[in-house]
């Protein structure tokens, strides 16, 4: 059979041999060492390799069946059907291709971990959330950010979970929604630290600030009812769904949720609850902004015994 010479003398150089073959030769080793398997596919040299594999005129002899290659690119060279190379010794085929990521978890010792946080002192608690590993947040946070106050403290306000800032400096709410948190208690005359103590539902920063995902926030609250329980607020105030969520158990929307005193239920104790936006939202909606401050003013009046008003 006549070869095309120009043809032949390209795939020649690619190793793979001369267009047409005969169907006595397929068996043959020369044919199965110059196969396209074997001249190794790079990209810019797919056409010439898929058409170097036009199967042969005839049908291939029984002994020897080969799937009809699609659009005429071989069966071995198709993306779909790769198949890695085989391990190169036994161990390696056990072996996992990358080192499999830490356990998020630390079970079983982790329920004696979170035995002690349940019943840790304030002091305690702090340096055991240090050393928290109880969800995949412990492997990206840079600090765990624990809270401003201390108990003692009258209003404790509950946000949703550090940001970039606080993961860095490991106090909640330093950012720029932080800053807007304290100008807004300042216009009500409540100061942080001394009449007002913060905390979050999620203690260490979820990766590009994601929301908080429900397995991060159930073992999270041990920390957070240890908290509130240490804390002993003589009102609450919690700023966003999450936080409101968390504490009164409702996914209602805060616009529904502000205006009006909830009953929150903390070690036993009945503590009323001021929803409000979260400082992030308003950052965003600087019309909110009135409501937070009557929310603000809700919580003072609250704190003082006063009557609520919707
Ligand atoms: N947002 C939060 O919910 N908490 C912080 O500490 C900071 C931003």
């Amino acid at each position: 059979m006549a070869l095309d010479p120009r043809r032949s003398e390209i795939w020649k150089a690619l190793g793979i041999g001369p267009e047409w073959i005969l169907r006595e030769e397929e068996g043959e080793p020369e044919r199965q060492a110059a196969s396209p398997r074997a001249a190794c596919p790079a990209s810019g040299h797919q056409d010439a390799i898929a058409r170097a594999a036009v199967p042969p005129v005839s049908a291939p002899t029984p002994s020897a069946p080969r799937p009809a290659p699609v659009s005429g690119v071989p069966e071995t060279l198709r993306e779909d059907r790769f198949v890695p190379p085989a391990p190169r010794s036994a161990s390696a085929a056990t072996r996992p291709a990358q080192a499999a990521p830490a356990p998020a978890t630390r079970a079983p010792s982790d329920a004696a971990f979170l035995s002690e946080v349940d019943s840790a002192d304030w002091e305690r608690l702090e340096a055991l959330l240090r050393d928290c590993k109880c969800c995949g947040l412990s492997r990206t946070r840079i600090k765990t950010v624990f809270a401003d106050g201390r108990p003692g403290c009258p209003i404790v306000m509950v946000g949703e979970a550090p940001g970039a800032d606080e993961d860095i400096q490991g106090k909640p709410f330093v950012g720029k929604s932080g800053q807007l948190l304290t100008q807004a208690l300042g216009a009500v005359g409540l100061e942080r630290g001394t009449d007002v103590a913060i905390i979050n539902v999620l203690k260490c920063r979820p990766p590009h600030n994601r929301d908080p995902r429900p397995e991060e926030v159930s073992v999270c609250r041990h920390f957070l009812d240890r908290q509130l329980a240490l804390l002993a607020p003589k009102v609450l105030v919690l700023m966003g769904r999450p936080a409101a969520s968390a504490v009164l158990g409702t996914d209602q929307p805060i616009s529904r949720l502000r205006g009006s005193v909830h009953q929150a239920e903390i070690s036993g104790r009945t503590v009323p609850a001021i929803v409000t936006y979260h400082p992030s939202y308003l950052l965003r909606s600087l019309t909110e902004k009135e409501k937070c401050w009557h929310d603000l003013l809700l919580a003072k009046r609250t704190l003082a015994g006063a009557a609520p008003q919707a």
